[in-house]
């Protein structure tokens, strides 16, 4: 039987779902570790949605706690994301296909950029069914139309971007299609704990100058949006 764990980093990218669960009316609500757990049902899955808080370690903490503590067998992370990959815009898509830390720096070793010394590993792979259920979901919602999903690399760090220069040394580091601050975390615990992942991020902006006259930051309608293309994918896991 499946168990799907739902994290968004902050409230606006949970509320849909948290929403959906309580009207449901069976949702029942866990404080631990200082996280508020909502565990019920999406669809004919059994879910639990969590804001895990923003950052590398809220999200692996609230990822193990969601794999050894509430038994989840899935785990999908939603949210926003800054656009890095031409082609990319603002209120797109991103599905993982695996995930980086762009700020995993032991150079000084020989190991390049993103690279955790002694891991066998260079990034943590999505999980190819659930790669597919998201693009299937996409597909069929006439909602998104006009917006674009690729499949790509997710860069995380404990920073957010907003400097065409951070942007371009990212880009350089590790290629990835987008940026954000929690998803290879999370995905990290699902690959210690053989737990199957999906990160799935609509663009709020374009990591790049926050200067710039053009800066544009769309975070709850980015947020939103993810989370009702997630709301597709558990009705159809
Ligand atoms: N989340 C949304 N936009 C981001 C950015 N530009 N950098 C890091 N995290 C983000």
């Amino acid at each position: 039987m499946k168990k799907i764990g739902i994290i968004g980093a902050m409230q606006i990218e949970i509320n849909h779902l948290k929403d959906l669960m309580l009207s449901g009316g069976e949702a029942k609500k866990t404080v631990e570790g200082g996280l508020e757990f909502y565990s019920g049902h999406i669809g004919k899955n059994e879910c639990v949605v969590v804001r895990c808080g923003v950052g590398k370690v809220n999200a692996a903490l609230c990822a193990q706690r969601l794999i050894l503590g509430f038994g989840c067998t899935h785990i999908i992370n939603t949210g926003i994301a800054g656009a890095i990959k031409s082609g990319l815009g603002i209120l797109d898509f991103v599905v993982s296909s695996d995930a980086v830390y762009h700020d995993m720096d032991a150079t000084g070793f020989g190991y390049k950029i993103g690279q955790i010394p002694q891991m066998d590993v260079y990034s943590f792979l999505a999980d190819e069914k659930m790669i597919q259920t998201v693009k299937k979901s996409f597909d069929g919602m006439d909602e998104f139309a006009n917006h674009h999903l690729i499949e790509g690399r997710i860069a995380t760090g404990d920073q957010f971007i907003s400097d065409k220069q951070k942007k371009e040394k990212i880009v350089r580091d590790v290629e990835p299609a987008c940026v954000e601050m929690e998803g290879c975390a999370i995905a990290h615990a699902c690959f210690l704990n053989k737990i199957p992942f999906v990160i799935i991020r609509c663009m709020s902006d374009m990591a790049d100058d926050l200067s710039s006259n053009g800066y544009e930051f769309n975070e709850s309608i980015a947020a939103d949006l993810s989370s009702r293309l997630v709301e597709k994918v558990i009705k159809e896991i």
